[in-house]
């Protein structure tokens, strides 16, 4: 019998952008544990930039063709062995593990694990924009232990994943305040800040105290960390900020905690609620056609963003 085939983004080698091409390939055939999506939307996040232009290489090792991407919605449209029949026709939502397999293609079979039902109240599109955001989000807010009435620090809030936590813990009662270019200091209030800064008029928060940051920018771990009230908590995602997290255990003052994202049934369930009680919205800020994906990659690798980069596959 011939192949059924299909349209997937996979590239050779690393580098810029335009390594990334649309190719022919195999529809994969779901595996135990898998089901079969056919894809409606991805989105683009930092981490597909980091995967395509070779700077994880140590993790992400020397085989190629591979693919690229993490975040997807779309309908289950076959299952493999052993995979619990209510997911048949869902439609669904999910993130992988990032280093794993990328989902920018018209099929994925995809652990069944790491999908859940998509919210109600979003179509395809925003439900693709919100599931690495909003799983990180979720879990720098438990690492922070976010409570109502708490003063919270988004720094980076209007990039993707710190619109989500800043949307996020505002919902939940906290007195949130940001940090983000000044062009984008109304989008920061749009979405959730009482107290908007930007990082490039000097605005100097020198005099300010929060009991919690959430870092997502991590090239001033320090600097933020003076921000914090003697028992205050802050956590970082980002990358760059590593370091200086697990350095902070060794000195005096609050410890930085690093939040990896971990996809998962449990983390999609919870963000499916804060979407169905409309206390997180997706924000898009432009969308792509797949024979765009070049375009979409140029666009993350600038480092500034208003909303999430969504490529439509299917309708
Ligand atoms: N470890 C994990 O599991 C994990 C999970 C999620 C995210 N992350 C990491 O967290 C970082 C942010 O992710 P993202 O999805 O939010 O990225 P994004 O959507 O590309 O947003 C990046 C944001 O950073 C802002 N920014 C740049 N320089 C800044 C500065 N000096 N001060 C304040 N804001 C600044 C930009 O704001 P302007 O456009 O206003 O300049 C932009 O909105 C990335 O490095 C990503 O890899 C890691």
């Amino acid at each position: 019998m011939q192949q059924a085939m299909m349209r997937a983004v996979q590239f050779d080698r690393y580098g810029p952008p335009e390594v990334l091409g649309v190719r022919e390939a195999p529809r994969p055939v779901p595996k135990a544990g898998e089901v079969l999506v056919k894809v409606h939307a991805v989105s683009v996040n930092p981490v597909d930039s980091k995967i395509r232009s070779g700077s994880l290489r140590l993790l992400t090792g020397r085989r190629f063709p591979r693919s690229i991407g993490v975040d997807f919605a779309g309908e289950v449209v076959g299952l493999g062995p052993g995979v619990d029949e209510a997911l048949a026709g869902k439609a669904v939502w999910g993130a992988t593990k990032p280093l794993s397999i990328g989902v920018t293609a018209e099929y994925l079979a995809v652990d069944a694990r790491w999908c859940g039902p998509a919210p109600s109240g979003v179509d395809s599109a925003g439900a693709a924009a919100l599931p690495l955001v909003g799983i990180s989000a979720v879990m720098a807010l438990d690492a922070v232990a976010i409570e109502s009435g708490m003063r919270l620090l988004v720094v980076g809030a209007s990039g993707g994943t710190g619109n989500a936590v800043a949307q996020i813990a505002a919902a939940k009662g906290a007195r949130v305040a940001t940090v983000s270019s000044r062009a984008n200091l109304d989008f920061c209030r749009e979405y959730g800040a009482e107290e908007a800064y930007a990082y490039d008029t000097g605005d100097d928060l020198g005099g300010r105290r929060f009991d919690a940051i959430v870092d997502l920018v991590g090239t001033a771990v320090d600097r933020h960390r003076g921000l914090l009230r003697p028992d205050g908590r802050m956590a970082t995602p980002a990358v760059k900020g590593m370091p200086a997290a697990y350095a902070s255990a060794l000195l005096p003052g609050p410890r930085v905690r690093v939040v990896q994202m971990r996809p998962g049934r449990a983390h999609l369930d919870r963000l499916a609620a804060h979407v169905e009680r409309g206390e997180l919205r997706p924000v898009i800020g432009r969308f792509y056609a797949l024979d765009e994906i070049v375009e979409a990659h140029r666009s993350m690798d600038t480092g500034h963003s208003r909303g999430k980069r969504v490529i439509l596959i299917a309708d």
